[in-house]
């Protein structure tokens, strides 16, 4: 259930911190963050660098759109091998359509939605979607504090999903550490997306062992 973000690992050598990643065993798929520079004001991975990682991991990839026009953005990664693409609620006025659209491309779906949306926005598609992904934090950039509001979310993201009966699972995204994974899970997330934390202390495969450790007893 941990979503490994790339975004603090060391881009000078992302394949082998990869490696790493997967080599523990206990890490579910590589969350990979797109940003557009104008939805957040940030630049990250384009979708060569996620071709060049797929012939590199066996683990799943979805990718995080933080993009103001994700179906402009989204054909570029259709043929990268990635399974899933997240759009933010806030960035799709017409959100049936772009999640159709992704569909039509063969991937799974996901909504992310900013730690100020309410979870109301998902109202029409929780249903039709794989994924829900709270932000722990406002995008752009790994290593920020989670906003604690955020936990009462997800707690009343799970009871909407169970009342509904929907399929999606709940994925929390940005300032998830050893400290609060644990709670996160029991208020009710299905996964967890780790970036700085699993990249902090140069030991990759010591710092997930520790994440998966401080949520072992929640599995
Ligand atoms: C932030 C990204 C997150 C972030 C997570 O905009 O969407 O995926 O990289 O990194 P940490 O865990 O360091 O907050
Ligand atoms: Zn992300």
């Amino acid at each position: 259930m941990i979503f490994a973000s790339l975004l603090n690992a060391d881009f000078g050598c992302l394949a082998d911190e990869v490696a790493q990643l997967e080599q523990t065993g206990l890490i579910s798929g590589l969350h990979i963050d797109v940003m557009d520079g104008h939805f957040v004001p940030n630049l990250a991975i384009g979708p060569q660098v996620v071709s060049a990682l797929r012939d590199r991991t066996k683990l799943p990839m979805e990718v995080h759109l933080m993009v103001s026009e994700p179906s402009r953005i989204l054909p570029m990664f259709a043929d990268t091998g990635v399974q899933r693409a997240i759009v933010h609620a806030e960035a799709c006025p017409h959100l049936h359509r772009d999640l159709a659209f992704a569909r039509d491309h063969g991937l799974q779906t996901g909504v992310a939605l900013n730690p100020a949306t309410p979870i109301g926005v998902l109202e029409h598609v929780l249903d039709e979607i794989d994924e829900v992904l709270l932000m722990g934090v406002n995008p752009g950039f790994g290593g920020q504090g989670f906003i604690p509001p955020v936990f009462q979310k997800t707690s009343a993201c799970r009871q909407a999903i169970d009342q509904r009966g929907s399929p999606a699972k709940i994925n929390i995204d940005g300032g998830v550490k050893v400290e609060n994974a644990a709670r996160l899970l029991l208020a009710g997330a299905h996964w967890l997306v780790v970036g700085s934390a699993l990249f902090t202390g140069n030991h990759i495969a010591q710092s997930t062992r520790r994440v998966a450790a401080a949520i072992g007893a929640c599995v």
